[in-house]
């Protein structure tokens, strides 16, 4: 078992391959099981720091696609060519405050890896992750096309039920899944949702 903090497997190997966080592994797997990254695709990442979601992203989308990176803090490795980075707070960003920044109407894809500072208490931290990624799902049915995908990271605890009932709700599939690479000790879970209903899309948030 992997001790909290130790250098594991995914880590090497994020090192060796130059990625920017053993973070790429859970993306790169839950992509290459559901295949929602595609070629010429416009993609929002929230909570982008340090960058291995946009790194392997940019390999995705390619030359033609659009990625926005969103977080408090800059990536911590050099943007993708063409990609674009908002400095900001999940919690007070808007649609509208996106498309003026970035000029993207529409986005086929918004992936949410933000996570809090934890504290170490447990309902707090819960508590925190949910409201990021209600924030999260706000923006995405704002800003994503009918059809349109939404992958979130959420610390599982009360109201992430609900959460899930939401998704299912606004897509045509809605559904959790724990990657291999999420350590077994986290409570994370990433809740997907495929195929944006059309009478879902919300106004801004
Ligand atoms: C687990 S990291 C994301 C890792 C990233 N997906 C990668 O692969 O490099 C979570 C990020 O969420 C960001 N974050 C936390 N709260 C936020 C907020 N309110 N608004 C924007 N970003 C936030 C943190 O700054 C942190 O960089």
């Amino acid at each position: 078992m992997t001790r909290p903090g130790h250098p594991d497997a995914y880590y090497r190997r994020a090192k060796s391959q130059g990625y920017a966080a053993r973070s790429v592994y859970k993306l790169s797997e839950m992509d290459r099981r559901y295949g929602f990254l595609k070629s010429g695709q416009a993609v929002l990442d929230l909570g982008c720091h340090p960058g291995s979601w946009l790194q392997y992203a940019a390999k995705k989308v390619g030359k033609k696609g659009r990625l926005v990176g969103v977080d408090l803090q800059p990536p911590g490795v050099e943007m993708p060519p063409g990609a674009q980075f908002i400095q900001a707070d999940v919690l007070e960003l808007t649609a509208k405050g996106v498309r003026g920044d970035t000029g993207i109407e529409i986005f086929d894809l918004v992936l949410s890896d933000v996570a809090p500072r934890t504290t170490g208490i447990k309902d707090r931290d819960a508590a925190a992750s949910l409201e990021l990624s209600e924030a999260a799902l706000n923006l995405a049915l704002a800003l994503l096309k009918p059809g349109g995908s939404f992958l979130a990271k959420v610390y599982f605890g009360p109201g992430v039920d609900e959460l899930i009932r939401r998704i299912k709700r606004a897509f045509k599939l809605g559904k959790g899944h724990k990657p291999e690479a999420s350590r077994s000790a986290s409570k994370e879970i990433y809740l997907l949702g495929r195929g944006l209903k059309k009478a879902a899309q919300a106004p801004e948030p």
